[in-house]
């Protein structure tokens, strides 16, 4: 493979970066050419590519956000956008695509393979969404981002004697807010993934610790549970505290990626163009068992997501 491209795909997530660096740096220093590809399958389609060389990516690493820009596409959603995006990567000469990105994407990459041109996926979600994958790119950093906003909103929610209903990202996955809201020690914490009678999983739960001398209140609630301000609103009524809403939105999506998102999407990146490198394609590298491997992205599609209730339960039985 003399030319591969890099794109990213979807919500940014910080840890992009990162992987797009190990991308380029991998497969330069295999003696392969790189073109960025800008604004995901969008920029793909217009032919919006720069090439990219040793020092392109130098002084990223620490950046949140995606140097190559990103965007949801609705013209590649198509058969014919697929195609189209396929000829362009002939006309540039692209061989291979690494795509950095969530399921969405993957189904993108699956597409565009399916058209003639290989891709690899790298999964950079904040959502830990991705179901064939135990880690998503970005998952840590977001986690953390919300751990110290929770953290500030603890400060004047204990001033006052209030109960803050706090909402985290997410989509349908539950796994920000059930960590977020273990490491913040909220009292009670909605997932999509466990359904919740108000009175008894929420207004008991909190009367009770009120008797065991509590006087404020986090509740971390999945975006994919939603209604915070409806809930405050309820909350208030039933118990007589005093609760506001908060939504912490896209802030969760900024910020310089930890450690942890820096390492992991450097190993994929370098893993997703070794494996474009020795002719294997419409693979997605994924975390499994705590190990970076790879998987065909058909099968990792058709996985499902496991959701962690021990942890969950746990959760439940120490935060009273
Ligand atoms: O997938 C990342 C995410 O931030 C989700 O948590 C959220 O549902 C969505 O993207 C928000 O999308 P947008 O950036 O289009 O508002």
């Amino acid at each position: 493979m003399k030319k591969i491209g890099v794109l990213t795909s979807g919500g940014d997530a910080p840890g992009m970066n990162a992987a797009v660096r190990a991308v380029a740096r991998t497969a330069l220093t295999s003696g392969m050419e790189v073109l960025g590809i800008r604004r995901g399958y969008q920029g793909l389609l217009s032919g919006d590519v720069f090439e990219m060389d040793l020092r392109s990516v130098s002084d990223i690493i620490h950046h949140g956000g995606t140097m190559l820009y990103t965007a949801r596409s609705k013209e590649y959603n198509t058969p014919e956008g697929v195609q189209k995006a396929a000829d362009m990567c002939r006309k540039l000469g692209i061989e291979g695509v690494v795509v950095i990105g969530g399921d969405g994407s993957f189904r993108g990459a699956r597409d565009l393979t399916g058209a003639g041109i290989p891709c690899v996926c790298i999964p950079g979600t904040i959502d830990n969404d991705v179901a064939s994958s135990e880690y998503t790119v970005g998952f840590d950093t977001a986690m953390n981002t919300a751990v110290d906003m929770v953290d500030r909103l603890r400060d004047t929610t204990e001033s006052h004697d209030r109960c803050s209903v706090v909402e985290v990202m997410g989509r349908r996955c539950g796994d920000l807010a059930l960590l977020v809201g273990i490491a913040v020690g909220a009292t009670v914490i909605l997932v999509p993934e466990v359904p919740f009678d108000f009175q008894k999983d929420i207004i008991d739960r909190m009367q009770f610790t009120q008797k065991t001398g509590k006087k404020h209140f986090i509740i971390v609630v999945a975006e994919g549970v939603g209604g915070v301000t409806e809930l405050a609103h309820k909350i208030e009524e039933s118990t007589g505290i005093e609760t506001r809403a908060t939504v912490l939105g896209h802030v969760q999506r900024g910020g310089s990626p930890t450690l942890r998102d820096r390492v992991v999407a450097s190993e994929m990146g370098y893993k997703a163009v070794k494996l474009l490198e020795s002719g294997r394609s419409n693979r997605v590298i994924v975390v499994r068992e705590g190990k970076v491997v790879d998987l065909d992205i058909t099968e990792a599609l058709a996985m499902k997501r496991p959701f962690n209730k021990e942890l969950y339960d746990i959760a439940l039985k120490i935060s009273i």
